[in-house]
């Protein structure tokens, strides 16, 4: 089992980013060879500001080890330090079709009304995606449902490849899809995903908040006058009041009723001090190691670096193999 995965480097990382894809990241540590990658050629399908797109690469991959992403037992890189992604994604655009492309719902939802006006990195954006996995062989590869598409289409991509050069070259990998109960709300409003660019700092924890911000946010998060029942179908129409027991779930690793079985009958005055504290419990280690990480920012650089030599000499057969099925001559 090898699992690939990546990731856009975003600044002001906050809760729902944890509680989603990065601490499925670190327990899958422990089950599968992994590769986690920040997606910055991937970010470049849009205009970044290059000074802050540098700077979240940085931090992300802070956050990242911070959260406990062992950059000994993983290897962890950016793309960019990578050469052999993009330059695999070019090989792969001889194979992608112009008609798969156009039903990635992803691409039509991002180019909106203004297709004409999109750049053609983010039409291609799945075949690079395509690109990160297909080069490491990897066997499963663990994605929002909003990325499944993207992976059925890397699974065509190798298929069709496999086939026109008649090789064996390209494994198909598995998506392994995270359960959207774990869909973090706003502490707002239930309704709204919990945002980094949701104007109300108070809607989310960020993981670089203090300490004390988090027991406030907590005590603020808007709830109803309602006790809690002993079960989640009780709880439909309480949107926050779901999201509340839904992140105290997903911070305990424990079934949203077996949560309700223990505060049934209690109201937010009981519950919001026990969030509070099981937050404040998982986030103050993470702060401690991210202060610590981005008091020595060469360290980072040479984290990523080390990364990316090792993925680089993973990649480099597959890579090859390529090459040669095509008929490219290269090197000496
Ligand atoms: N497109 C993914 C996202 O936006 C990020 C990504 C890029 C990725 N390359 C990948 C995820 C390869 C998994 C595997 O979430």
């Amino acid at each position: 089992m090898r699992v690939v995965s990546g990731i856009q480097p975003t600044g002001n990382l906050h809760l729902g980013n944890y509680l989603g894809a990065i601490m499925r990241w670190v327990k899958m540590q422990d089950e599968a060879e992994c590769l986690f990658f920040l997606a910055d050629l991937h970010a470049i399908t849009v205009y970044n500001d290059p000074a802050e797109l540098a700077a979240h690469i940085r931090e992300m991959a802070a956050v990242l080890v911070a959260c406990g992403i062992d950059p000994d037992r993983s290897i962890m890189f950016n793309q960019a330090r990578v050469p052999a992604h993009p330059e695999l994604a070019w090989l792969l655009n001889g194979t992608a079709r112009i008609g798969w492309m156009n039903r990635m719902t992803q691409f039509k939802e991002k180019s909106g009304k203004n297709r004409e006006g999109a750049s053609v990195g983010l039409f291609a954006y799945p075949v690079l995606m395509a690109a990160d996995v297909l080069l490491y062989q990897a066997t499963h590869v663990p994605v929002g449902e909003d990325q499944k598409q993207h992976l059925e289409l890397a699974r065509d991509i190798a298929t069709k490849f496999n086939t026109d050069y008649d090789v064996e070259l390209f494994t198909l990998p598995e998506p392994l899809i995270g359960k959207t109960a774990a869909r973090i709300m706003s502490l707002r409003d239930g309704s709204a995903k919990m945002s980094k660019s949701d104007p109300s700092d108070m809607s989310r924890i960020n993981l670089t908040d203090d300490i004390d911000l988090v027991a406030q946010k907590v005590r603020k998060a808007k709830t109803d006058a309602e006790p809690l029942p002993d079960n989640m179908p009780a709880l439909a129409g309480r949107a926050e009041a779901k999201n509340l027991v839904g992140i105290y779930a997903t911070l305990a690793g424990e079934a949203p009723d077996a949560v309700l079985g223990r505060f049934a009958g209690q109201g937010f005055g009981a519950f919001k001090p026990a969030l509070a504290d099981l937050l404040v419990e998982t986030l103050r280690p993470i702060k401690a190691r991210l202060d610590a990480l981005r008091a020595d920012p060469g360290e980072i650089d040479r984290v990523l670096a080390r990364g990316a030599e090792r993925a680089a000499a993973l990649a480099a057969p597959t890579l090859e193999g390529a090459y040669k099925a095509l008929g490219l001559p290269r090197g000496g």
